[in-house]
């Protein structure tokens, strides 16, 4: 099921998500939907906030290089109460969009390398080490789950530049 998207000007995305629990049949159909809301949205990483849904969870596709100029993408991935758990001291400064911010997009710096702590749907734990735009998704995803979007990361500069489209988004969307 596609589920509505929520955009920015909700105060559900400037919210801090509570743990998932228990993995109840309820979190596994809102990951499946958010599967396929985010593929159906042609993103390639979805956080629980994004769907009005205020818990610890997000999914994504992995970027595979194929060949030099040619990306696919991988299975979708889950993630249920992720943690930070290091990055590098290293960033680098990249591109974001993000589906609650349509028509945006703007530069962030980001760790250039992470590790990553989640559990999947079935309850196991893994961990991950990333690095670059893969890196750079889950950490994007981390931050919707404690009301954070990659605006607030921007430099001062760009970030007002783009006050006034974001004033309008506003407030077509905070009676929601
Ligand atoms: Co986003």
């Amino acid at each position: 099921m596609i589920l509505p998207l929520v955009y920015y000007g909700s105060k559900l995305l400037r919210t801090k998500c509570a743990p998932i629990l228990e993995i109840t049949d309820e979190i596994k159909k809102l990951a499946s939907d958010m599967v396929e809301t985010m593929d159906v949205s042609r993103g390639i990483g979805l956080a629980a906030p994004q769907v009005g849904h205020l818990v610890r969870l997000f999914v994504l596709r992995n970027y595979i290089e194929v060949s030099e100029e040619e990306l696919t993408l991988s299975d979708p991935l889950v993630y249920i109460n992720p943690k930070l758990i290091a990055h590098t001291p290293q960033k680098i400064l990249d591109s974001e969009g993000c589906l609650s911010i349509p028509g945006i997009r703007g530069e962030v710096e980001r760790p250039l390398k992470i590790t990553i702590e989640a559990m999947d749907l079935e309850g196991r734990v893994f961990v991950e080490e990333l690095e670059g735009y893969n890196a750079r998704v889950r950490l994007h995803e981390l931050d919707h789950l404690n009301g954070v979007l990659f605006i607030d990361r921007m430099a001062l500069r760009p970030r007002k530049k783009m006050e006034p489209f974001l004033k309008e988004l506003e407030k077509k969307h905070q009676s929601l």
